[in-house]
């Protein structure tokens, strides 16, 4: 099973970002702890990361027919990314929706996710934790097929 880890604008700045809202650990710790995790699951992994949503839109079009799942925090464009909704619609591959912080708890801007609708489901507020989280739905929903 092949997944993409999406990373929208300003992910690759984690490390230098509010520790107290993003934790401490840098985009590059944290896809390192992703292919560990890949790897124990049996998952390949992709990573990507952009500061503009076009170049999102261009890597989900061109990996669409490649990959079984995506993970996917796109930052502050999942607020108002409408072009990068549309390609995750138009990829129909099945994504989750990943936020190191609680959108919910924080600014009445963040509640809105205008991603969540197109997604098998969120996970936010757990750090770093939450992409593994998704990894592992990916993993046991490919342990349940084989069998
Ligand atoms: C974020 C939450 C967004 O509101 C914010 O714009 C980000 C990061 C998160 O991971 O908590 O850049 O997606």
């Amino acid at each position: 099973m092949k997944i993409l880890i999406i990373n929208g604008p300003n992910l690759n700045f984690l490390g230098r970002r509010d520790s107290n809202i993003y934790g401490t650990l840098t985009l590059e710790e944290i896809n390192n702890s992703i292919s560990s995790k890949g790897d124990e699951l049996g998952l390949f992994v992709n990573f990507f990361q952009s500061n503009h949503e076009g170049d999102l839109i261009d890597f989900i079009q061109q990996n669409t027919d490649e990959y079984d799942g995506m993970i996917m925090n796109a930052g502050a464009l999942t607020h108002y990314g409408l072009s990068l909704a549309d390609a995750i619609s138009d990829s129909k591959i099945p994504t989750i929706e990943v936020h190191l912080s609680n959108i919910h708890s924080r600014e009445e801007f963040r509640r809105r996710s205008v991603i969540a609708h197109l997604c098998i489901g969120q996970i936010a507020g757990f750090g770093s934790n939450g992409y593994l989280m998704a990894l592992n739905y990916f993993a046991n929903l490919n342990h349940r097929k084989m069998k």
